[in-house]
């Protein structure tokens, strides 16, 4: 496996590289704006493509390399169900995995520090975002937090793993890379309380600063801006209305872009093929099932969860030369909302 612990030192954010081989897929937890080249650089020194980008939650000290990323990669950006954040492609509950080739990550929602909060576990390994860090925890006094839910993550979920797990935060003002959990169990001053009520009163009695970022961090974090806004622009979107009145016609052919666990876990518009982002450009290249169904001349009208994967594929199938290919703006989401059929 590969694993690479990167460090941004203006807010101590540690970053994770993680592929099961040399050539093969990445995903990176966590990424930085301002280290989105070095993470780039060093994937590509690895033969490594980034096929996703994943954040443990939405951050107020630094802005996330998630935005960018998608840009310069295509990635499918991952964050919890509660996020708020528009450039999230994939969004995960607790129980989920997300894959790539080679490694899947076990996904627990850990809320607590913030209320979208999500612990990520890789067999030894688990990264823990600000919800558990070595030898504290994350605050809980903005951005919905709330101590009790954290005292419940902490005590009913992280510390329930094995003992030798390695814990992976998100930051450390320290210097300090990694622990276990058995380690945090004895040592982390924040987890000797009592009781869960004792937790919640240090926590409630921490009189933090705001961090110096939060006012430029958290709204830029939440609006990084969509693919699919410049798609509409091209002319190339139906919204959901639209879309309804569309589907199931003789002259459109609907592609489902989303993975496996999306669909069984959500539903699907019926009648539609599943050809996931995943293989977008091998079913692009020359042979493949996209190509051909663009040879037909009609509508390929992509979806997915919410609009950004199928924006994308829009302008990946424009490139290739299929210009009928259309999307549907927001997604299953808005189709849904839209009251779309779903099977
Ligand atoms: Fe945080």
């Amino acid at each position: 496996m590969i694993f690479r612990q990167l460090f941004e030192p203006v807010s101590c954010t540690y970053s994770y590289l993680i592929a099961s081989r040399r050539g093969g897929e990445a995903l990176i937890i966590d990424p930085v704006l301002e280290k989105v080249d070095r993470y780039l650089q060093l994937a590509k020194d690895l033969d490594l493509q980034l096929v996703k980008a994943v954040d443990t939650h939405l951050h107020a000290d630094h802005i996330t390399g998630l935005g960018a990323l998608r840009d310069r990669t295509h990635c499918i950006t991952v964050m919890g169900e509660q996020s708020k954040v528009d450039v999230v492609s994939m969004r995960v509950a607790d129980g989920d995995t997300i894959d790539i080739e080679g490694v899947s990550l076990d996904v627990i929602y850990t809320p607590g520090h913030t209320d979208d909060s999500y612990s990520y576990l890789l067999g030894d390994r688990v990264f823990t975002g600000d919800t558990l860090l070595i030898r504290g925890t994350g605050r809980t006094d903005f951005q919905n937090g709330d101590p009790k839910a954290q005292y419940d993550s902490i005590f009913n979920r992280l510390l329930k793993l094995p003992d030798e797990t390695l814990v992976f935060p998100a930051h450390d003002y320290k210097g300090d890379t990694v622990s276990t959990i058995a380690e945090e169990r004895a040592h982390n001053p924040r987890l000797k309380v009592k009781s869960e009520q004792e937790y919640i009163d240090i926590m409630n009695n921490l009189n933090l600063a705001n961090p110096k970022m939060m006012d430029v961090a958290v709204p830029a974090n939440i609006h990084q801006g969509l693919a699919q806004q410049r798609i509409a622009e091209l002319g190339w979107a139906f919204n959901a209305a639209a879309a309804k009145g569309l589907v199931g016609g003789p002259d459109v052919t609907l592609i489902d872009l989303r993975e496996k666990r999306e669909r069984e876990r959500h539903g699907e518009i019926p009648g539609g093929l599943h050809l996931s982002y995943h293989d977008l450009q091998e079913n692009l290249a020359p042979g493949g099932v996209l190509r051909a169904l663009g040879a037909s001349g009609k509508t390929l009208l992509f979806y997915c969860a919410f609009g950004e994967r199928s924006a994308m594929a829009v302008q990946a199938a424009q490139d290739a030369g299929i210009t009928t290919a259309r999307h549907i703006e927001g997604g299953i989401d808005a189709w849904k909302k839209a009251g779309g059929p779903t099977a």
